[in-house]
């Protein structure tokens, strides 16, 4: 079967980031009434989590139906395209909850199983941040590029906290060690837009442990497409489990820190 252009899939991304994004800002006031908890009592999906989800399957599979999709809440069909969506319909949960700004729709093409196009909506901000493969990062249409940042001690870096005690623990003693290092630490709260923070100046660099597919894959292209060293925290492939996303000139002297604080450890 032909494959589509990444550039097709991109424009769909970002129609269906925007529609889902609409959703959630409608339902704001709503999003207390019905919480639940998922992996630990810290990890929250509410209503709205599958509301979206169920609106972004809806309507990426009503103009490509022969796609394959894995969303966080359930969606999962293997498809026969050669195409597969990865989806976040909310990332940033908690944030939503609380009405602190930093929830996004994240949503991945892949093709074969590499992530070829991409699109995160800052639904607070409303900002639309997308990419494809080979094509460059943009917010809002205009170019964007990591922050030029070379000083590892003028670096800002964001980083996000697993729901997990224990490993919430080790990342605390990881924090000790890179805190005095670096400017200064964010804990934005959504990892898609973490990464496209870095993509854009934002941020510095960025590193976390432990996200899931969908948490990487559409920030994960906006970030190495706008120019950013996007690796693990051993300096391999970046992969969920173990992320760093740095402008270039911070990159290696950051793994240097993290690797001595023991971050990529299991
Ligand atoms: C979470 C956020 C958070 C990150 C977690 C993710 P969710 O996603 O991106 O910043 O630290 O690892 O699970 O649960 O809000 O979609
Ligand atoms: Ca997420
Ligand atoms: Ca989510």
């Amino acid at each position: 079967m032909t494959r589509p252009h990444p550039e097709e899939l991109r424009a769909l991304a970002e129609r269906v980031a925007r529609s889902a994004g609409a959703l959630l800002r409608d339902g704001i006031g709503r999003a207390r009434l019905e919480v639940g908890t998922k992996t630990t009592g810290t990890d929250m999906v509410t209503e709205m989590d599958r509301a979206s989800e169920v609106l972004i399957e809806a309507e990426l599979l009503g103009v490509r139906p022969d796609d394959g999709i894995l969303g966080e809440e359930g969606a999962s069909r293997a498809g026969t395209s050669g195409v597969r969506w990865v989806v976040d319909p909310l990332d940033g949960t908690t944030n939503y909850l609380y009405g602190f700004p930093g929830f996004n729709v994240s949503i991945a093409a892949e093709i074969d199983d590499v992530v070829v196009a991409s699109a995160v909506y800052d639904v607070v901000r409303d900002e639309l941040f997308s990419a494809h493969r080979g094509g460059g990062a943009t917010r809002d249409g205009a170019q964007i590029a990591p922050s030029g940042t070379d000083d590892i001690a003028h670096a800002l870096v964001g980083t996000g906290f697993s729901y997990e005690p224990a490993r919430r623990r080790r990342q605390a003693q990881v924090l000790v060690e890179v805190l005095p290092a670096i400017r200064d630490i964010r804990r934005q709260g959504a990892a898609a837009l973490d990464l496209c923070s870095v993509a854009c100046g934002r941020l510095d660099a960025y590193y976390e442990r432990g996200l899931a597919p969908w948490d990487l894959a559409a920030g994960g292209l906006v970030a190495a497409e706008a120019g950013a060293v996007l690796t693990d925290l051993d300096g391999g492939p970046p992969r969920p489990d173990s992320v760093l996303a740095a402008t270039p000139g911070v990159a290696a002297p950051l793994l240097a820190v993290l690797s001595a604080a023991g971050a990529g450890d299991p």
